[in-house]
């Protein structure tokens, strides 16, 4: 958290956020807690989600560490229970779990080679969680008449790659999950949007990738760099708040460019470094 943040816009909001013992999601509620919002970090590693909640509660923040396999429904009704027993209402539902293992992005390959309890795998925490957590969550933001559900997705929810094909089939249905909210919800005060997000490492991650491979994804971006967990978090604070009362329905891009250019657009400044050929 930095001073920098416009305090005060979530000021008394109860937001859960899931997957949020590390990563992107323990970012975001570090922002949202610095936005005055009342956070609770659910995540399958307790532990992970008890140190997150530890820092934000040292910096004043009003927060509950729940351990929940979001894939489970009998866990999700419970944590949300838990919540509102806490804080009394829920407003803000960030679906940002999802399996990433190293052992789940192994198994999880081209079709032919997929592994089908990988599949099963990814469906039930990226998408089933995700529906779940929505189901019990939005419940609760009837009873108010407000409420704001984020889910996370990706490029590759958008656009074919080699592998992690599960995980991208994942991504895709959680752009339609999220337009099925707002339809079914919005004349309610329920807004539901994705956020498609481009490759914004937390610092851990960054030395787990390969410098070749960080390489041709920096490239592929068209900002001066990858993006940052902090970026992301501005952009979920935002979707959070009522800056973004007009929003629903629809798939906020936050990804430095990487979906918007020409397939062709890095091998072609290759070709005219190399050539020398001016104008681009
Ligand atoms: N980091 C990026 O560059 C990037 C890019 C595109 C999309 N995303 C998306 O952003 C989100 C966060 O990604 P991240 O990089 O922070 O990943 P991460 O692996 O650091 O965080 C995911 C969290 O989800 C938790 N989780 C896994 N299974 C769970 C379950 N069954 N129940 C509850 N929690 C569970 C994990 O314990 C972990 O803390 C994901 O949805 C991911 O697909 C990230």
């Amino acid at each position: 958290m930095d001073d920098a943040v416009n305090k005060g816009k979530l000021d008394g909001r109860v937001a859960i956020l899931t997957g949020a013992g590390g990563g992107l999601g323990a970012e975001a509620a570090r922002v949202l807690a610095a936005h005055g919002a009342h956070v609770a970090i659910v995540d399958i590693d307790g532990d992970a989600a008890r140190r997150v909640a530890a820092g934000i509660e040292a910096q004043g923040g009003q927060v509950l560490a729940l351990q929940c396999d979001i894939s489970s429904e009998a866990e999700v009704s419970a944590m949300v229970e838990a919540v509102v027993a806490r804080f009394g209402r829920v407003d803000v539902l960030h679906n940002n779990a999802a399996i990433l293992s190293v052992e789940q992005r192994r198994r999880d390959r081209d079709v032919v080679n997929m592994d089908v309890e990988a599949w099963d795998r990814a469906m039930a925490v990226n998408l089933r969680g995700a529906m779940l957590c929505s189901k019990y969550a939005i419940r609760e933001m009837l009873k108010h008449g407000r409420g704001s559900v984020i889910f996370v997705t990706s490029g590759l929810g958008v656009q074919g790659d080699l592998s992690l094909t599960a995980y991208a089939a994942s991504k895709a249905a959680l752009i339609m999950l999220a337009r099925s909210v707002a339809a079914q919800y919005g004349k309610q005060g329920i807004r539901s949007n994705a956020l498609q997000i481009g490759l914004a490492p937390a610092e851990n991650a960054h030395e787990s990738m390969p410098a070749p491979l960080l390489e041709i994804l920096r490239e592929n971006h068209l900002t001066p760099e990858l993006g940052t967990p902090r970026q992301i978090a501005d952009v979920v604070a935002f979707l959070a708040s009522d800056e973004s009362a007009f929003v629903t329905g629809t798939t906020l891009v936050a990804d430095g460019g990487f979906g918007s250019h020409t397939p062709s657009l890095v091998a072609m400044k290759a070709l005219f470094a190399q050539t020398g050929a001016k104008g681009m």
